[in-house]
C-alpha cells in the first residue's frame, strides 16, 4: 500500500509537469484583474535606472529584486534538474527560489537530492514546501526536518483545497488547518510562509493566519496556472466535469493583494503570485501592496522549451519590464510607487468594494 502511494505521488508530479509544459492550464476566462489597474505615467521622471533600488530582505537574506520563483517541483530526476536550473537562475538574478512539494521526499527519502539545490543557489533565499494536509500528518518536527534537509531559509505550507476536491484521490478533510499552522508558526517563527496555489487568499483567511502568528503570506490568486484545470485535464468522467465547472473559481490576484494589504496594514510580508506574466504585472502587484512578486509557470515553460538560456531571457524580460515601470512612474523604490496616483476600474473595483 505504502509503495503504491509513494510511486503514485511521483507519477502524479510527472503528469503535472507534462500538462503544465504544454496544455491549456491557464483558462482564458480567468483574469488577475491587473488590467483594471492603471498607474499614472510620468513624462518627466528625473531619475536614471541606476537610481532605482528594488533590493529587499526576505527570510534574512538580501535580494536584488523583489521576486520569488515560487515552488513547483521535486521528487524525480527530471524535477531535480528543473529545480537545479531554476535555483541557479534565482542565484544569478538575486531573487528567491522555492522548491515544490516535498511530499515525495517525505514518502521516499531517496528522492531528497532532487530538492537539494543549495550548491546551485548558495547565497539567495531558498524556500521548502509542503501541503497543509501533509503538514498536519507529519507534524511540526516532520516539517522542520524537511526544511533542514535541504538547507532552506523558510518553509512554505501550501493551501490547495480546490485542487484536492477535483482530484479523485484528493483530500476531503481540511479540519484542523489553523491548529497546525499555529503550531508551525510557534516553532518556525518568521521562517513560515503560507501560500495558496492559484485560487487566492482573501482578507478573512489572511487575518486568521496572522492571528495564528503567520508573518509571510503568498496570496497566489486566480488568473494564472489553475490547478483545478490541471486536475480536470488529468481526470475522467465526473471529476473532469467538476473541474470544468470550477476552473474559474478563486479570488483574482490583484483583488487578493489589494484587499489583504488594506485589511492588515503593513504586516504581514506579502508575496503576490498567480498569473503575473510581464514586468508591468510585477510592478502593479507591488503598487497594490505586495512586498514581492511571485512567478511560476512562465519560467518553467521557458526552461522546458528553450533551456536555461530561454529561462534566463524570460527573467531578463520580466525584470527589465519591472524596472521600466518604476522609471515611467518616476519612482526610485516601492514606497514611492505605492504613493503614485492610480486608477482602479471594473471588476477589481467591485471586488474591493465587496471585501
Ligand atoms: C508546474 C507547477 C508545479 C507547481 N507545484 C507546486 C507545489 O508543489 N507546491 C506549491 O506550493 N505550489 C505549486 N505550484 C503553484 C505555484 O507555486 C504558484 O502558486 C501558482 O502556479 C501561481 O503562479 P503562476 O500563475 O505564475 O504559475 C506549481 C505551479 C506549477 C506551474
Amino acid at each position: 500500500m505504502a509503495a503504491h502511494s509513494e510511486s503514485a505521488t511521483a507519477q502524479r508530479k510527472d503528469a503535472h509537469l507534462d500538462l503544465c509544459a504544454t496544455a491549456e492550464v491557464e483558462p482564458e476566462i480567468n483574469s488577475t484583474l491587473f488590467d483594471d489597474l492603471r498607474l499614472a505615467h510620468c513624462a518627466m521622471p528625473e531619475i536614471a535606472t541606476d537610481d532605482i533600488d528594488l533590493g529587499m530582505e526576505l527570510f534574512g537574506r538580501r535580494l536584488r529584486y523583489p521576486l520569488v520563483i515560487t515552488g513547483m517541483t521535486g521528487g524525480t530526476e527530471r524535477a531535480g534538474e528543473i529545480n537545479r536550473q531554476l535555483a541557479a537562475l534565482a542565484e544569478h538574478f538575486g531573487v528567491a527560489f522555492g522548491v515544490g512539494s516535498q511530499r515525495a521526499m517525505h514518502e521516499m527519502p531517496s528522492r531528497t537530492a532532487s530538492y537539494q539545490v543549495r550548491d546551485a543557489a548558495p547565497t539567495t533565499v531558498l524556500i521548502g514546501n509542503i501541503g497543509l494536509v501533509q503538514a498536519r500528518g507529519i507534524g511540526v518536527d516532520g516539517v522542520r526536518r524537511l526544511m533542514d534537509a535541504i538547507g532552506a531559509d523558510a518553509m512554505a505550507v501550501h493551501l490547495n483545497p480546490g485542487q484536492e476536491l477535483v482530484q479523485p484521490e484528493g483530500d476531503r478533510d481540511f479540519r484542523g488547518g489553523y491548529r497546525i499552522i499555529e503550531a508551525l508558526a510557534r516553532a518556525l517563527g518568521t521562517r513560515l510562509l503560507v501560500k495558496e496555489t492559484g485560487c487566492g487568499i482573501g482578507p478573512d483567511v489572511a487575518r486568521r493566519l496572522v492571528e495564528c502568528g503567520v508573518s509571510h503570506i503568498d496570496v497566489s490568486g486566480l488568473g494564472g496556472t489553475s490547478w483545478i484545470r490541471v486536475e480536470q485535464l488529468r481526470a475522467r468522467n465526473a471529476h473532469a466535469a467538476i473541474g470544468q465547472a470550477f476552473a474559474g473559481w478563486g479570488i483574482p490576484t490583484a483583488a487578493a493583494i489589494a484587499a489583504v494589504r488594506r485589511a492588515l496594514g503593513d504586516s504581514p510580508t506579502l508575496i503576490a503570485s498567480g498569473g503575473l506574466r510581464t514586468g508591468l504585472d510585477l510592478g502593479k502587484a507591488l503598487a497594490l501592496g505586495a512586498d514581492f512578486a511571485g512567478v511560476a509557470l512562465p519560467l518553467f515553460r521557458a526552461l522546458e522549451s528553450s533551456g536555461p538560456a530561454g529561462a534566463h531571457e524570460a527573467m531578463e524580460v520580466l525584470l527589465g519590464g519591472l524596472v521600466r515601470v518604476f522609471l515611467l512612474c518616476g519612482c526610485r523604490n516601492v514606497t514611492e510607487l505605492r504613493a503614485r496616483p492610480r486608477l482602479i476600474t471594473g471588476e477589481l473595483k467591485e471586488w474591493l468594494a465587496m471585501f
